[in-house]
């Protein structure tokens, strides 16, 4: 029996497009969201050439144009040195990115560079933080500080979600997302997974872990983080952080509201009302997906839309088979086939 669900939201994709599209493009990328059950993707900015001038901005929106297959929007960039670009993009972006720790691509800034962004950006749309243990009492500081909506990304631990349960029993206004590979992978897996369980934050402890599960209520947003590279780059001597999510999300979820982890009503909230919400994200009442919950399988490295090929999630349970997407009333997805145009997704726009 086929159950319909809304076109889920991932609000934390790294399409790698343009720049480095041996990893995937924007239609591997967006395929791969459809074959997922997602029909909205947020795509983040650190490409090879860092989205952080509205003339970059302008060509990766152009490049999604060409191959999109579903609904797509962009972050921006900031290391607190193209503070004069605001104005030109805020209406074109869902949020600023800014990244306190490393992670892929040269991205960094300090607090006092936060601060200064903090301080520069007025618009509507959230502030996103890469914070992990050692930067998020930097970023719930300047939360209370400019009162400025923020959403602290990939939340892997208990030293990064205390905090932000604290900041918001306070009342700040902070949300937060956790990405399936750190509710469904540990530590332990680095020992069989090597370099394709390494990711930025890095896989934490079962006890992490578990804070994640029993304090999920905190957690705003299940995001991706959707970060391919390919298995040479995995392979090589220096392999970048990153692992692809997008088309195991909805499975591993599924297959966790089965063993009684997860409710209906908590994919619901984190993967489509939330995402909605916080970004305030245009919606269509005729854009669905069609799953088949009675479909159990073993999540493998075969018949993956995104261009990496491999998951780190191989050989987990999996729930729930995409039969159809539908956006906009037009079938789009059917049985594992695109059946859309490269162009065909819409390049989505912030509603505030
Ligand atoms: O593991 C990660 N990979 N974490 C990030 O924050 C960035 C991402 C990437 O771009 O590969
Ligand atoms: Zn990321």
């Amino acid at each position: 029996m086929l159950t319909q669900f809304p076109g889920f939201i991932d609000v934390h994709v790294h399409l790698r497009d343009p720049g480095q599209t041996q990893k995937e493009d924007f239609f591997t990328g967006t395929a791969a969201a459809l074959a997922g059950g997602f029909t909205t993707v947020l795509d983040m900015p650190n490409n090879a050439v860092p989205v952080t001038t509205a003339e970059r901005l302008a060509e990766k929106i152009a490049s999604a144009k060409a191959k999109t297959v579903c609904d797509i929007g962009f972050y921006f960039g900031s290391l607190g040195d193209n503070i004069d670009q605001f104005p030109l993009i805020h209406d074109k972006v869902f949020g600023i990115k800014l990244y306190l720790n490393h992670t892929t691509g040269n991205f960094l800034i300090n607090g006092d560079i936060l601060d200064k962004v903090f301080r520069a950006w007025v618009y509507p749309q959230p502030i996103l933080t890469h914070s992990e243990e050692d930067t998020i009492g930097d970023v719930v500081k300047a939360v209370r500080a400019y009162g400025k909506r923020t959403h602290v990304c990939h939340v892997s631990s208990k030293k990064e979600l205390e905090p932000i349960i604290q900041a918001k029993e306070e009342g700040l206004p902070i949300t937060c997302g956790v990405c399936p590979h750190h509710l469904f992978l540990t530590e332990d897996d680095v020992a069989h997974l090597g370099s394709y369980g390494r990711m930025k934050p890095s896989l934490k402890s079962k006890a992490d872990q578990d804070f994640l599960w029993e304090h999920l209520r905190y957690v705003d947003t299940i995001e991706s983080d959707h970060a391919p590279h390919t298995k040479e780059e995995k392979d090589s001597d220096t392999p970048p952080f990153g692992v692809p999510g997008l088309e195991t999300t909805l499975p591993l979820l599924f297959m966790a509201e089965k063993e009684g982890r997860i409710g209906r009503e908590d994919i619901l909230t984190k993967l489509y009302d939330n995402p909605k919400r916080i970004f305030s994200l245009p919606t269509d009442p005729d854009t669905k997906v069609e799953i088949d919950l009675d479909e159990e399988f073993e999540i493998t490295n075969e018949g993956l839309h995104t261009k990496c090929g491999w998951t780190p999630f191989a050989g987990m349970k999996g729930k729930g088979r995409v039969k159809r997407v539908i956006l906009r009333g037009k079938t789009v997805f059917e049985n594992g086939n695109v059946l859309m145009e490269a162009g065909s997704g819409r390049i989505v726009r912030c509603r505030s």
